[in-house]
């Protein structure tokens, strides 16, 4: 390999280094790395605080009373430290973000263009009523006006609740319910794959099905003179507050920046809250630290917004830093396959950020896409949102990164805010399909079922074991959302992730899935229990079981098996209800890929569903004993149905 790279191995696994002329500019060595190290935790966290301008300064890193508030008595605003500080320090002419439409539009905001109409925008929320801490839910495809509207909330201390744009009004409904939200920005309609997608409607119908008024801003994306009703026009709004300059509020380090719904184990969507300081200084960090991120650089990370890695890495973590975003409306392959490697060319993107099932979709396309054009801007890739087979990371690498740019593979969740486990592409060697080790600052151990640590090459569930700042804050609080703790018989804090992992001797990671009752489709989460429960209440459906399939393209696959009640027959009009129920529910992401109809569903003697049997029969893998049963006779009846 060119420009140093060198091919090393250890324990029989090779090691990938990053070139040298990378290591010499990187924003974190080897050096800064031990001494982040040294300096142990919390306080090592400190670093990160201090890439943030603070209107008063914390007084600690982590509070010492054992209520895991990050630096405490500090108050800073997010928009402020997203925009305002580089308008201040004379980069205001520099470009903040940059949008790529659709169609083949493209709208570029400096910092300055950026303050002025998160400005104007803020002005307008304030005057409708929105106080300090109101939810404002923003249900928005990608378009610049959704990171303004972001930062407009922030600048006014709203917490905004963002819902991905392609889940249906009933998911919408939920989550305006759930943060008894009286304030919803949406969008006329969008583009998907050249055809315009009503969102509008959606949104009326969601916002008729909760208690409370929602007053409605609407976005005019599809450019016709739709219909709005008793809704503002977001332009109208930004026109008529054109020049208010509105303060950014300071916020407590520990006041709420967003909310953010994510499927957890339950039937319920789970909310997951983020705090200003903490999780601020995460991204800010992480995209310094792991990204490589400077001012001058271009990123582009390519997940929608409306999910987490679209917050901390098109959004907030870029922005903090004072560096270019993309964001890019649309799908990969339209109009053509090469069009992700056009964007990058035309806008000499630096540091590129995607999944994995994108990647093995663009190996499928093939190498003369990238080919086509000159991606030697890139200087570092990325990946998340599930483990990358070395197939895919050494494809990435030589047709995206020209051979040499390093990979930086990062696993995280909704929970954890940012980045907590990847490799420091100027300090750390790169193992395909190993995510590397636990960011400093941050602990994570392998343990088995009664909480102990398994030795190295042994699988167990990946736990966090220190508190970290960009936790979600339910994770801190003793009771409530998404607290998950393994039995330890100390009773130590630990946070388990619902993964499981094994560590090789040389100490890297490697993620082996979810274990628990949530399914990765194509990077995305999804909850078989939320998906069930849309599936038992289509008329004439008795039980259901949704569990993961393995598709080599998407990951998993949302395998459904359906007991219909006894005089109904399970034939392609059940099915096609069955499929809508779940698009009804929570949108087309969820529909199942195959329905199984079966008179009953593998339970035990005491009534419970055995998905494990399922999963197994759904993925063609060996039983073993099934005697255990209730109905050992089904297992066999769907097997045979399966290999029909
Ligand atoms: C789940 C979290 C915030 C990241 C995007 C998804 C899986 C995430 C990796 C990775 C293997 C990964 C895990 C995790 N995951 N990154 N690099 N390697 N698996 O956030 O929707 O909250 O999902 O995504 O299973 O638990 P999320």
């Amino acid at each position: 390999m060119a420009n140093g790279s060198r091919k090393e191995t250890t324990h029989g696994r090779d090691w990938e280094t990053p070139p040298s002329s990378f290591v010499s500019g990187a924003n974190v060595t080897a050096g800064d790395r031990d001494a982040l190290r040294e300096t142990g935790w919390p306080s090592c966290w400190k670093t990160a605080a201090e890439l943030l301008d603070w209107h008063r300064s914390f007084d600690a890193v982590l509070d010492d009373d054992g209520s895991t508030r990050w630096f405490p008595g500090g108050r800073l605003n997010a928009s402020h430290n997203c925009i305002d500080r580089y308008v201040a320090n004379g980069r205001g002419d520099e470009t903040a973000l940059i949008w790529e439409g659709k169609l083949g539009e493209t709208r570029t905001y400096t910092y300055h263009q950026l303050r002025d109409e998160v400005n104007a925008f803020a002005a307008a929320l304030r005057n409708l009523g929105v106080g300090e801490d109101d939810v404002v839910t923003l249900y928005m495809p990608m378009v610049p006006e959704l990171p303004i509207a972001m930062l407009a909330c922030a600048r006014i201390g709203a917490p905004h609740s963002v819902v991905f744009a392609g889940f249906s009004a009933n998911a919408l409904a939920t989550r305006l319910a759930g943060a008894d939200s009286e304030y919803l920005v949406t969008c006329d309609g969008y583009y998907r794959r050249g055809t315009a997608l009503h969102l509008k409607s959606m949104a009326d119908n969601a916002c008729l099905s909760v208690e409370q008024d929602v007053e409605q801003i609407v976005v005019n994306r599809l450019g016709d003179d739709g219909e709005i009703g008793d809704a503002r026009s977001y332009a109208d709004l930004v026109a008529d507050h054109d020049g208010v300059e509105i303060d950014p509020v300071e916020r407590d380090s520990d006041d709420s920046l967003f909310l953010i719904y994510t499927s957890g184990t339950t039937g319920e969507p789970t909310l997951v809250e983020h705090t200003t300081g903490g999780y601020l200084s995460h991204v800010a960090w992480t995209s310094h630290a792991v990204f490589d991120l400077k001012p001058e650089d271009t990123h582009w990370c390519s997940a929608d917004v409306g999910w987490i890695t679209g917050h901390s890495y098109a959004v907030y973590g870029p922005l903090a830093l004072g560096a270019t975003t993309i964001l890019y409306e649309g799908t990969p392959d339209h109009p053509e396959k090469n069009r992700l490697w056009e964007v990058i060319e035309r806008n000499e993107v630096d540091v590129f950020y995607t999944a994995p099932t994108s990647i093995r979709a663009f190996m499928k396309w093939g190498s003369e896409y990238p080919e086509q054009h000159d991606l030697s801007s890139l200087r570092l890739l990325g990946t998340v949102g599930e483990p990358i087979d070395e197939t895919a990371w050494r494809w990435y690498r030589e047709h995206v990164g020209g051979g040499e740019c390093p990979i930086v593979d990062t696993w995280w969740q909704t929970e954890t805010g940012g980045v907590v486990l990847s490799t420091l592409p100027g300090a750390d060697r790169m193992r395909p399909g190993a995510v590397g080790r636990e960011l400093p600052g941050i602990g994570a151990t392998v343990v088995n079922e009664v909480g102990e640590e398994v030795p190295p090459r042994e699988s167990g569930r990946l736990v966090l074991t220190r508190p970290w700042p960009g936790m979600a804050r339910s994770l801190c609080e003793d009771a409530g959302w998404g607290v998950r703790r393994t039995s330890r018989a100390d009773g130590q804090w630990q946070y388990d992730t619902g993964d499981n992992a094994v560590r090789d001797e040389d100490g890297y990671l490697h993620l082996l899935g979810r274990a628990d009752d949530v399914l990765n489709v194509s990077g995305r989460r999804l909850s078989t229990a939320e998906i069930e429960s849309a599936i038992v209440g289509v008329d004439g459906v008795a039980e259901a079981a949704v569990v993961g399939g393995t598709d080599t393209m998407k990951g998993s696959k949302v395998h459904a098996f359906v007991s219909p009640e006894s005089n109904v027959a399970g034939d392609e009009v059940l099915r096609t209800r069955v499929q809508s129920a779940v698009e009804s529910a929570i949108g087309s992401i969820a529909a199942p890929d195959s329905v199984t109809f079966t008179p009953s569903l593998p339970k035990t003697r005491s009534g419970k569903v055995v998905r494990r049997y399922l999963k197994a029969i759904a993925n063609g893998e060996d039983l073993g004993d099934t005697s255990a049963l209730r109905n050992p006779e089904v297992v066999g009846e769907l097997e045979s149905l399966l290999n029909e």
